[in-house]
């Protein structure tokens, strides 16, 4: 599960709240380079028509498959989500939970959330050991770790509400992947020796994906018939059948046998949500964006408004400019310290989305920026958002539209024929979740660690301090980082965008859109682009290892402590070309994503 790189990375958030609390996590996007940027792409896919941007060249090749067969872009994200369970067990899932952000090519907009939820055995201190310290390692490995999953539900209701296919005909090229088997790349046999020790202390885990302790090899077929058989009575008989049917009495039967919380009860009464999404209008090289993003419970489209809304009369060079990197990580510091006081599950906490996403409080808060001098962040807290004119007058408005009755974390892009685009990321939380796989045949998450597991200590895999609004509660979901987004050009589609990467996901996103709004990047340089990170605790900026050394210094020399990490974040990403319409695919390929058009 660790790696030097994160353990370097949030060893120090420990030193600054807890000094004992021992802290990992492996998430792809951490690790050291093996491949130079040099050799990386500079060109994005182009296609005249669709394209389908994944972690996974065979998520993406299933996501085409579908959209030839006449299915839209809604079709096509649904068959990307169930494929890359196969083919990218570290965070393709269906044991665990995500979000859907959908612009139809008409101008409709909806984001499906469908985070996971704690079971309702969980109480609020069930990380805590008797000696008042968190327990580390409970909240992220094993049974007690998984919350009940929501990624069936929600692929459904994509399906039934906006797709044009039935579940079934979607599901196909995953079920084929999962029975027929797929070659294991580098990538994945790399993973999979990495992640040996924690898969290892679960029986089914071991059998599946380490080859029953063979382990698995560049080009050996792995075959998923447990996988498969789930697969196919989802495809038959709908997620119904995950919750109530078969695959809800085999994951309760292992949960009851080995101390893990979710019941029969807790599958059954999971509901996905349909929520309204968050937006904001900006003027940048003269022309009118809108961004589209991820409202709560997912904390990263308030975070990138609030920023983008801070940095709207800064200058921004590019990232060769120490004065633009300065601006960007001062104001990430405020948004996450902001993060940390008031984001939670909305459906339980009134989390004052107007006032963060106001342009007068963003104003404030920029003003507290000295411009040559890092802050520290013993000296900035949250601030006191409140909405302007006579928006301040207002209720604030609900986000949830409807219950969803009717019809490693990963990031993917889709954008079809007609125009109609999604941006999805959906998650096991850590690297292979909970590293525990169900008798099904699928991974189990561990996102109960993203709730406060203590307040005022940071969480086990992120080092992120929250609120008390966001404890464990029966039926709550756990705040996410996950900012799936999409900018609009003068009205038109533009930019399909998101990552996966903890609370770098909000780090990268916004990077990505501030290189494709502000700073004209095309798509591929866009996402090539190094990236940096501030999340306020701990008091460092994180920044990728492609920043020559004079801007370390020359960050340091403002008062920045910073620290070099591999990778942060993986953006698969679609630009639209203004000109000619063609669909740009800027897969990221710090791990080896795949864009594929046509
Ligand atoms: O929802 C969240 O913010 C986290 N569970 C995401 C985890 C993540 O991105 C890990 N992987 N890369």
């Amino acid at each position: 599960m660790t790696t030097w790189m994160c353990v370097l990375g949030l060893a120090s958030v420990a030193s600054l709240v807890t000094p004992d609390v021992a802290q990992g996590q492996a998430a792809a996007e951490y690790r050291t380079r093996t491949e130079a940027a040099k050799q990386w792409p500079r060109e994005a896919v182009r296609g005249a028509k669709a394209m389908v941007a994944t972690d996974e060249e065979l998520g993406s090749k299933a996501g085409v498959e579908i959209l030839k067969r006449g299915g839209n872009a809604v079709d096509a994200a649904v068959a990307v989500a169930f494929a890359l369970a196969v083919v990218e067990p570290a965070a393709g899932n269906i044991g665990g939970g995500g979000f859907m952000l959908v612009r139809l090519a008409d101008g409709r907009t909806t984001f499906l959330d469908y985070r996971e939820v704690a079971p309702g055995a969980a109480t609020r201190n069930m990380y805590i050991k008797p000696d008042g310290k968190l327990d580390e390692q409970a909240s992220v490995i094993g049974y007690k770790s998984v919350a009940v999953p929501g990624t069936v539900a929600g692929l459904e209701l994509a399906v039934k509400t906006y797709g044009t296919m039935k579940l079934a005909e979607v599901m196909g090229p995953a079920i084929r992947l999962a029975e027929d088997g797929f070659a294991v790349s580098e990538k994945l046999a790399q993973e999979l020796q990495r992640e040996k020790t924690d898969l290892e202390r679960f029986p089914v885990s071991r059998r599946i994906f380490l080859n029953d302790g063979k382990m698995w090899k560049v080009g050996d077929t792995l075959k998923e018939p447990e996988l498969a058989a789930t697969l196919k009575r989802i495809a038959q008989k709908g997620a119904e059948e995950f919750y109530s049917g078969e695959t809800a009495r085999i994951i309760a039967a292992d949960m009851a046998k080995s101390g893990g919380l979710v019941t029969l009860e807790d599958l059954a009464a999971y509901k996905p949500r349909v929520r309204e999404v968050l937006r904001a209008k900006y003027e940048s090289s003269g022309h009118e964006w809108e961004v589209v993003t991820s409202p709560p419970p997912s904390s990263g489209g308030v975070a990138i408004i609030e920023a983008l809304n801070m940095l709207k009369d800064v200058p921004l060079k590019g990232w060769g400019d120490v004065e633009s990197v300065h601006m960007v990580a001062e104001t990430m510091r405020r948004v996450f310290a902001d993060r940390a006081a008031y984001l939670a599950d909305p459906d339980f906490a009134n989390v004052p989305v107007a006032g963060l996403t106001a342009s007068c409080y963003a104003k404030e808060l920029a003003g507290t920026i000295d411009a040559q001098r890092a802050s520290s962040s013993k000296d900035v807290h949250a601030g006191k958002p409140h909405a302007c004119g006579a928006a301040a007058a207002g209720a604030p408005p609900s986000t949830l539209v409807s219950l969803g009755e009717g019809p490693h974390t990963t990031h993917f892009s889709v954008v079809d024929a007609a125009g109609n685009a999604v941006a999805s990321t959906y998650t096991l939380n850590d690297n292979y979740g909970s590293h525990v796989t169900s008798a099904a045949g699928f991974l189990l998450n561990d996102e109960m660690d993203d709730f406060t597991t203590q307040p005022g200590v940071p969480n086990a895999l992120f080092g992120l301090i929250q609120s008390d609004a966001n404890a464990i509660a029966p039926g709550h979901r756990p705040l996410s980082s996950m900012t799936p987004t999409i900018l609009l050009r003068d009205g038109k589609l533009s930019f399909v965008t998101g990552s996966p990467g903890g609370p770098t996901i909000i780090s990268a996103t916004l990077l990505s859109v501030i290189n494709w709004m502000r700073l004209g990047m095309d798509a591929q340089a866009a996402i090539n682009a190094p990236r940096f990170h501030h999340q306020w605790l701990p008091d460092q900026i994180f920044i990728e290892e492609d920043f020559p050394e004079s801007t370390e210094k020359a960050l340091e020399a403002r008062g920045f402590a910073v620290k070099r990490r591999g990778h942060i974040g993986l953006v698969n990403a679609i630009g639209i070309d203004a000109k000619t319409g063609e669909r740009l695919g800027a897969a990221d390929p710090r791990d080896k994503g795949a864009a594929v058009g046509y």
